[in-house]
């Protein structure tokens, strides 16, 4: 199987999660794009969907999906959503597409996160994959300077705002041994809006699209 047939594995699988007359969250990428693809053929079955970005609310759109404000919607059973690494434990690194903070506040609001990924997305250790950091774009440096204290090769991905106006480093060269530890520390340093660790938010499921077929792997 290629990769994009191996998203689209991953795509397809997690249709079977989607609540019946529920409001979806929806993350972004390119895994993500083709639940998206899928979920236009069951749209009858959903009251609509919350998005994560621009990108994914264009694609929804286009099917005939509502997209809702997260602000008007109380409860979304599942959230499904693509990841750049997950570990053995369902924590992520999350933004490589840039949609961090979306998808975060989503992943929050909802009760499961269902990650979908191919199986090279499957990691022991976090951190091969460049960090992602959204910061205040005035903060930029003196973040930069932190994350290089923290042995970190910060690289600012010049040209690219986010969706809300904001900049993001991608910082290489981290051994993420404990996510939840690391999150909670980057997340609090001033200037920072996101940091792309998603431990807190950890993915309750993840479906493997791996060459043999399907793996659900469980984390709760
Ligand atoms: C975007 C993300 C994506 O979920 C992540 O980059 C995975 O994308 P893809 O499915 O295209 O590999 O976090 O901000």
């Amino acid at each position: 199987m290629t990769q994009d047939e191996l998203k689209t594995l991953a795509g397809k699988a997690a249709l079977d999660y989607v609540v019946e007359g529920s409001i979806v969250g929806v993350g972004t990428g390119s895994t993500v794009n083709k639940f998206i693809d899928a979920l236009g053929g069951i749209k009858h079955r959903i009251r609509g969907a919350v998005s994560s970005s621009e990108a994914s609310t264009v694609r929804l759109r286009s099917y005939g999906i509502e997209v809702f404000d997260p602000n008007e919607v109380e409860d979304i059973p599942v959230y499904i959503d693509g990841a750049d690494e997950i570990n053995k434990s369902g924590c992520m690194i999350k933004g490589g597409g840039g949609a961090l903070t979306r998808e975060k506040i989503l992943a929050a609001q909802a009760h499961q996160f269902i990650c979908v990924a191919d199986e090279s997305k499957l990691v022991d250790v976090l951190g091969f994959f460049p960090l992602p950091v959204e910061v205040i774009p005035m903060a930029r440096a003196q973040i930069e300077r932190r994350l290089q204290k923290m042995g970190a090769t910060p690289q600012w991905r010049k040209g690219f705002v986010t969706d809300n106006g904001n900049h993001i480093i991608d910082a290489r060269g981290l051994k993420i041994v404990d996510p939840a530890d690391m999150e909670a520390i980057i997340s609090q340093w001033v200037g920072v809006v996101t940091v792309g660790i998603f431990a807190a938010q950890r993915a309750s499921v993840c479906l493997l699209a791996r060459s043999h077929g399907l793996e659900v792997l469980r984390f709760d």
